[in-house]
């Protein structure tokens, strides 16, 4: 694995990877306990569905440490930190039963490893299931960042690249800036340029031209929450993506962990971010969007492809 680590832990401290500064900058930001773990993944130093939920379970187990007397208080933190990415939801519901009995630190301690290591071999098989969709050389089309900052190494839509570039089944990725925050612009192509796959980043507005073009074999892309009837939460920009590759015959493809899937159907009160920081009074910033499931080729998870 080649590019810094995402997080490390040393001395009751979690060292977050700032990724709001990548590929310029290598920093660190501290965190000593669930709150401040909350204000990181709120300020989007922490960002991608899969690693929120990784050090969210990090968060809890730092909580312990300092004051268990304030777990629940911090449980609540984290959750409300970020409400669209359901891998959050489900870490901490999953924590929950822990929070509840107050366990000791040590068993904080093992429950985020557990998380940690259970992302990162979902992801892996992944990237191998996602294999069976690349034939031939392909010229692949993802969306923002899936990659191991986001998730754990491999990543999830570019751990199927990684894994099929390194069978000589990628010719070539397109990795869209993603205004405003351009993950792809600076995270994706940092990745690609780490691990040697031929690319271009192009501006967003680009994607049906280059389909149009044919020059785009497949696009794979990541989720921050399915919904159970098969509704792809996920950056914004994907539905345009979807509709797009619908158009001109490209097979849309999502790679998401289990940890991804709401158990629940689509609802309209599902919250979609929005973010705050844009430059005038006069802007919109959404943060997802939501393609329904007859615009999804399939949906490539640990357990195998899902045609929603
Ligand atoms: O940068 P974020 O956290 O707002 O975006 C989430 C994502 O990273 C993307 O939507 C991604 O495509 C799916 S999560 C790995």
């Amino acid at each position: 694995m080649k590019g810094p680590e995402p997080f490390y832990l040393s001395e009751n401290t979690l060292h977050v990877l700032d990724q709001r500064v990548l590929p310029k900058k290598v920093i660190y930001r501290k965190a000593r306990d669930s709150f401040a773990v909350a204000r990181l993944i709120r300020k989007m130093v922490v960002r991608g569905a899969p690693m929120i939920g990784i050090v969210a379970a990090y968060g809890l187990y730092l909580q312990s440490l300092k004051n268990p007397k304030r777990l629940r208080e911090g449980w609540e933190a984290l959750k409300n930190s970020r409400p669209t990415a359901v891998n959050l939801h489900n870490v901490l519901e999953e924590a929950l039963p822990l929070v509840e009995r107050e366990v000791s630190p040590e068993e904080f301690l093992e429950f985020a490893q557990k998380v940690e290591d259970r992302e990162r071999r979902i992801n892996e098989a992944i990237a191998e299931n996602g294999l069976q969709f690349f034939n031939r050389p392909m010229r692949v089309l993802t969306y923002c960042n899936t990659g191991m900052w986001a998730t754990m190494y491999p990543g999830t839509a570019l751990g199927i690249i990684r894994w099929a570039y390194r069978r000589g089944l990628v010719e070539h990725v397109f990795a869209p800036e993603t205004a405003p925050y351009m993950q792809g612009a600076r995270l994706t192509a940092y990745e690609l340029r780490l691990e040697g796959i031929p690319y271009n980043v192009v501006p967003d507005n680009h994607i049906p031209f280059l389909m149009e073009r044919g020059m785009v074999d497949i696009a794979v892309v990541g989720a921050d929450r399915i919904t159970s009837d098969g509704y792809v939460f996920n950056k914004i920009g994907t539905l345009s993506i979807a509709l797009a590759a619908k158009r001109f015959g490209v097979p849309f493809v999502v790679a998401a962990p289990s940890t991804t899937f709401d158990p629940n159907p689509y609802t309209e009160d599902i919250v979609i971010e929005r973010r705050w920081d844009a430059p005038g009074e006069d802007y919109l910033y959404y943060a997802f969007d939501i393609t329904p499931p007859d615009l999804v080729h399939a949906i490539v998870s640990e357990r195998g492809i899902w045609k929603p």
